[in-house]
Parts: structure tokens; sequence; C-alpha cells
């Protein structure tokens, strides 16, 4: 096999009290890649489609982390990276994210899987600081493990899988506007206090154990957010309104998807999720602001071969 075709997904970050640590995959969004194995050596980008990226290898978040890998293994091959691009880079659910691990994922694939999952995520980081300006892997991890990860520590990277619950879907609504990472990390304040602290904590195992025993109710009682939230949400034009229609239509809880803008609602069931939209549109179509939303089963499977 010498080319593969793979469906990279998009993925949600933070997870409200889950900052840079939680996240979970989605099944209606991704890019596609085409990795390509050929003899000329070194890694060449040949075609990207949907969004001006930049083709140079060294510029590129999938040219950085097939980099990266490429260079540990040193393969006595080179490869060609095509990049069809649906998820808009700056929409807060994984664009940069999706690109990283895809080439990682294809050439892994096509050597015949030298590196586990969290080795290609260690590879991918190295594309995702490129964009972000710093190595995190919330979005990394769902997108290559599929469902719910929990990124225990960077250094070593360690990768929890988190179950989750079968009737649990997401609303996602991406309002056209960009926010790029790097600048919704520099607003957020260096120190937290104790008592933000300990609400986030309790919060956060809390939301945890909801997922291990499908417990929706103590899931809704436990995604909010003291510390990141009330940043971020400036960022975002008409964010109450939407959280606020979002709980009103039955939504477990809301919350800035990643960095922003895009704002993800978690749902028990499909019915509810569909209410979430109706009612999410509703707010966003009288503002004039352009938007998209999905509603997506959480994706178990994370990145896969087409
Ligand atoms: N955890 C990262 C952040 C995700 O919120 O900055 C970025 O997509």
């Amino acid at each position: 096999m010498n080319e593969i075709k793979i469906f990279s997904p998009a993925t949600v970050a933070n997870v409200a009290c889950g900052y840079d640590v939680l996240g979970f995959c989605l099944d209606a969004v991704g890019d596609e890649m085409l990795i390509r194995k050929v003899d000329k050596k070194g890694i060449l980008i040949t075609k990207i489609e949907g969004f001006e990226l930049p083709f140079k290898t060294e510029l590129n978040v999938a040219g950085v982390s097939a980099l990266a890998m490429y260079e540990k293994l040193q393969p006595d091959c080179g490869f060609e990276i095509e990049i069809y691009k649906n998820i808009k880079p700056g929409s807060g659910i994984g664009s940069s994210a999706a690109s990283a691990v895809g080439s990682v994922f294809g050439m892994n694939a096509l050597l015949g899987s030298p590196y586990n999952k969290t080795e290609l995520t260690q590879f991918a980081m190295k594309g995702e600081a490129l964009a972000s300006k710093c190595e995190h892997a919330d979005n990394l991890a769902p997108a290559l493990f599929g469902g719910f990860t929990l990124v225990k520590s960077l250094s070593p990277l360690e990768i929890l899988e988190i179950p989750s619950p079968d009737n649990l879907y997401a609303t996602i609504i991406h309002p056209q506007i960009e926010i790029k990472t790097a600048d919704s990390r520099a607003i957020l304040p260096k120190e937290v206090k104790l008592q933000e602290a300990i609400v986030q904590w309790a919060n956060f195992g809390s939301l945890i154990h909801s997922l291990h025993t499908n417990n929706y109710q103590l899931m809704k009682r436990s995604l909010h957010d003291a510390i990141i939230e009330p940043h971020r949400s400036k960022l975002i034009p008409f964010y109450k309104e939407v959280k606020q229609a979002a709980l009103n239509a039955g939504a477990l809880g809301t919350n800035i998807s990643g960095s922003g803008p895009s704002i993800f609602s978690l749902c028990k069931g499909i019915e509810i999720a569909t209410m979430v939209s109706d009612a999410i549109k509703k707010v966003y179509l009288s503002t004039g602001i352009k938007f998209d939303i999905h509603i997506s089963k959480i994706n178990i499977e994370g990145i896969k071969v087409l």
C-alpha cells in the first residue's frame, strides 16, 4: 500500500472545566487527507483545498508534525500530503489538530504502524505548537483516540481514554469569525484564586465520574467553568444569549469550544440536540453574523482510514 486516504475529525477541547486537558471527538465534521509514500526523500505538501494555508512544509501544521515523525524514524522513502480542509482555521473545533494528526496517522499506517497513538500525539504536538504557540494535546488526543480523552500529563505524555455515554450528542455553533488560539490564550490570567480552583476541580472530578457512570444529571451539574469562560466569552458575540437559549432548550451544559469562537452544548439524545440547534439558530439569525451549526454524536472511533 503506497497511498492512504483518511478522515481526520474535528474535536472540542476544554469541555467547560477541563481547560487544556479534556476533549472529545466529533463525527459530523472533519478534514480529508491523502498521504502518499514516494521514493524521493522528504515531506512535500502537494495539494491544499478548502482554505489558504502554507505549502511550505516547515510552515504548515501537517508538515511540521510529519517532519517530527520523519526525522525521528528516518525512513528510506518520502511522503506527499494532500489536504482537503473542511474545518475552518481559527474556528475552535480543532482545525490545526486535525491537520497535525492526519499526516502522522497516515504516514504511520503506510509504514506498518511503528508508533502507538500516544507517540503519534507527541509528534502532532509539534504541529499544534506552530498554530497556537504552545504545546497542548487536548484536541490532538480525542482526534486520534476518539471519544473523550484526558491528557493527564504532557511530560511524559500520558493520555487516558474516558468512556462516553451512548446517547450523548453535541450541538456546535460556529460563528464565522476567527479567534486565534494564541490570542485567546494571551488574555487569560496567569494565576487563579484558590476558591475558583476548588470549584473547578470539584466540577472536573464530577464530570469525569458522570462520564464513567452515565450520570447525565451529574454531568449537567458539573459542566461549569469558573476560570476560563469569564475571560474568553467576551470575545464571542452573543455568547450569553446562545448559552441561555441552549440551556432553556434542554442542553446539559453549554460552553466555549476550545479557544472559541465555536460554542458547544452537550445533550442527552438527538431530539434535544436538535431542539438546542433550533434555539441557538434563532439567536444567531438576528445578529447578521454568518454561522454553521453541527449536530454530532460523540465519535468514539476518532481518525480513520476511508
Ligand atoms: N486548550 C486549548 C485552549 C485548545 O483552550 O487554548 C485550543 O484549541
